[in-house]
């Protein structure tokens, strides 16, 4: 089976871990990356994360509610952990945000000095004050100034939804090398004792139940033209669910609210499941037969 390529990086398998409290230490980073992991995107770091304490998830029957934001390490430790681990030589993708377009093209700068191969722009994170209000012009935005000022290869983070495609589109018109669908979803849930939201409102939604909603996103972007590589993001559980984005059109994808339970087992099941189901796998069965590129 070919070692898939992302982003410039050469994969020993197609299960990436996205983004989130799990990679927002070097310790975890490395033992995903030894669990299996084809690669690992670090927490989103941004050099002014929101101070705000009351950052919490809760656990639903079909997923899981997050109000989190940014990493709260700084951009300084995170360019030291960024350059260990360049040492290394390891596969990790520095998932990087900040508050104007000028400031994040800088902070993808300071990381590409590290030695770090490759970038997500988290820009699409729900669960700021308010939410980003994010229109093709704000994804156009963040992604042209970070063109301008690295050669690295960079995927932007989408949240699936509106206007999906013409963001996506944005992307790809500011240079952006791929996306990657989906961020979490804006849901909410009732306190059966007060009556009001969980968590105080609207927040970002992961786990088996956005899976379809992004499956379906994947497919409509390829069915529409969309050329760029799409890394599949959103309630992967199994070595079924990640080969299920791969037919979609999806180059890899990503996996993260599952991580929450038995973090290392989880990640080695997937990643063995994936590679028994890849090489198992029948031409025209999959992307092929659906008429997209894979
Ligand atoms: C607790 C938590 C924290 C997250 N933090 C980030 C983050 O810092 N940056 C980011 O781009 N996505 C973040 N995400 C989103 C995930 O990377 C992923 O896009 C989303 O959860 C859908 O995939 P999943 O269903 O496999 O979790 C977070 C998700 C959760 C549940």
């Amino acid at each position: 089976m070919p070692s898939p390529e992302v982003l410039g990086l050469k994969l020993n398998n197609h299960v990436i871990v996205g983004s989130g409290l799990l990679t927002d230490q070097e310790r975890n980073i490395r033992r995903l990356l030894a669990a299996g992991a084809g690669a690992v995107v670090t927490k989103t770091i941004h050099p002014h994360p929101p101070t705000s304490t009351d950052e919490r998830i809760l656990r639903l029957p079909t997923g899981m509610l997050n109000s989190t934001t940014y990493s709260k390490r700084s951009v300084d430790t995170w360019l030291g952990i960024l350059r260990a681990l360049a040492e290394d030589g390891l596969p990790v993708i520095a998932s990087v945000h900040a508050g104007t377009p000028a400031e994040l093209a800088a902070l993808a700068e300071q990381v590409e000095g590290t030695g770090c191969r490759a970038l997500e722009l988290g820009i699409s994170c729900l669960n700021e004050d308010d939410g980003p209000e994010d229109t093709p012009a704000r994804v156009n935005a963040y992604t042209a100034h970070v063109r301008a000022a690295t050669a690295l290869p960079f995927a932007v983070k989408l949240a699936a939804g509106e206007g999906l495609e013409e963001r996506a589109r944005a992307a790809a018109d500011g240079g952006a090398d791929a996306v990657t669908i989906s961020d979490t979803i804006p849901a909410a849930a009732v306190s059966p004792d007060t009556g009001g939201l969980e968590l105080g409102g609207v927040f970002g939604y992961s786990g088996p139940a956005i899976k379809p909603l992004v499956l379906a996103a994947v497919w409509r972007l390829r069915r529409r033209g969309f050329t760029l590589p799409v890394l599949g993001c959103g309630g992967v559980a199994s070595g079924r669910d990640v080969v299920d984005y791969l037919s979609v059109g999806a180059v890899a994808a990503q996996v993260y609210t599952a991580l929450h339970t038995d973090m290392y087992g989880t990640l080695g099941r997937i990643v063995r499941e994936t590679d028994a189901l890849m090489a198992a796998r029948v031409p025209g069965t999959t992307a092929e037969a659906s008429g997209v590129a894979s």
